[in-house]
């Protein structure tokens, strides 16, 4: 049996009461006989930071380069509002990602039947709606330099970030998003603003060419990132693939997910190149949402991102694309059954909390096994 070493940043906020759900989902699937999981438990964001003044230590990030998988939970919260910039716990999670070349972030926004009406959209806008947001991850402005703050002559302060891109790292992202359309509905919308930054223009120009030369039974569309934004909400099923920046992808990403009832139902995989010797590639999984410091350690929070963050590791990195069905549709039955946590369920109607929700999924599990 296939053995798999995971490594699990459940972070802040409700990342570990929701991370401790992935634990049944994947003991469940160990003493299937799909795989040997073994996982190793360590420290990132804010509460690395309390236990060793860095949002992620140099240990941690020798275990995340050697793991087949890392499952990120949240980091963040106004407990941390006032540490140095460098060592706001988000930087844990941007380190990690540079650092493993994590360049890809697959963003599904999928509307499962059952929670139609939780969106804040009508029911026949986003029913049955499955869109992917890949997002490039290690570029743009989240990384350009200068990143700085300069005080002025006469006092004033002057704040830079640089959004910059080279042909290779469009090039790269394009693919990703071409290679998925592949085996989805063969479209790819690639956003930018070309009409106002330069850099959008480059990446209009290569995300064409990448097309026509090595796609050319892709469909392929250009829309800016504004309007996209607005496409989004107004008609989403238009969608298939929508490929973009690193901060058009957060903004875009955000939209899409609560077009889908809740950014608690969402699961995300960021991926390196694949290694020319293995094949295999550096992934970290994470859902979308952050750490909800106003409801952490309540035991409310809604694990589904979560553990479809696992099921995205069991397709993308681990090979084992069945037993991810197996949990996708374990997710859809507890839905559909209808249980749901505070954050998906209706106005007045009852809730469950996060372990009655895992739990629930990993009896659905168990019978589908
Ligand atoms: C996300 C988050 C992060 C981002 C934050 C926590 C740094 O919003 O993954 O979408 O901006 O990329
Ligand atoms: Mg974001």
């Amino acid at each position: 049996m296939a053995s798999f070493n995971l490594l699990l940043l459940p972070g802040d906020g409700i990342g570990p009461e929701v991370m401790a759900e992935v634990k049944k989902v994947a003991d469940v699937l160990g003493k299937a006989g799909l795989g040997t999981f073994e996982t190793e438990t360590d420290l990132v964001g804010g509460a690395a930071y309390d236990a060793h003044g860095k949002a992620v230590a140099d240990s941690t990030m020798q275990l995340a380069l050697a793991a087949d998988a890392v499952l990120f939970g949240a980091v963040g919260g106004p407990k941390w509002a006032k540490v140095p910039y460098e060592h706001r716990p988000e930087a844990g999670l941007l380190r990690l990602r540079k650092d493993l070349a994590l360049f890809a972030n697959l963003r599904p926004a999928v509307c499962y039947p059952a929670l139609a009406e939780a969106s804040s959209l009508k029911r026949e806008v986003i029913e049955g709606l499955d869109i992917m947001i890949v997002r490039e991850l290690t570029g743009g402005v989240y990384f350009g330099e200068p990143k700085e703050v300069v005080t002025l002559e006469n006092g004033q302060k002057r704040a830079v970030d640089t959004q910059v891109y080279t042909t290779h790292e469009i090039e790269r992202i394009a693919r990703v998003a071409f290679d998925l359309a592949k085996v989805r509905r063969k479209k790819v919308t690639s956003t930018e603003k070309h009409n106002v930054m330069r850099s959008g223009v480059l990446w209009k120009e290569v995300v064409t060419r990448i097309g026509a030369e090595e796609y050319p039974d892709i469909e392929l569309e250009h829309h800016l990132a504004d309007a996209c934004g607005m496409q989004l909400v107004r008609w989403p099923k238009q969608y298939d693939v929508i490929v973009c920046d690193n901060l058009f992808g957060d903004m875009l990403s955000d939209v899409a997910a609560m077009l889908t009832g809740s950014l608690g139902m969402l699961p995300s995989a960021s991926l390196g190149a694949p290694d020319a010797a293995t094949g295999k590639r550096k992934s970290l999984y994470e859902p979308v949402h952050g750490s909800a410091p106003d409801i952490a350690g309540q035991g409310l929070a809604n694990p589904i991102a979560m553990i479809g963050s696992f099921g995205m590791a069991l397709r993308y990195s681990l090979g084992l694309g069945q037993a991810a069905d197996l949990v996708d549709a374990a997710i859809a039955d507890v839905l559909a059954s209808g249980m749901r946590t505070r954050d998906i369920a209706a106005k007045g109607a009852n809730a469950v909390g996060t372990t009655e929700m895992g739990d629930a999924i990993v009896a659905a599990l168990r019978k589908r096994l």
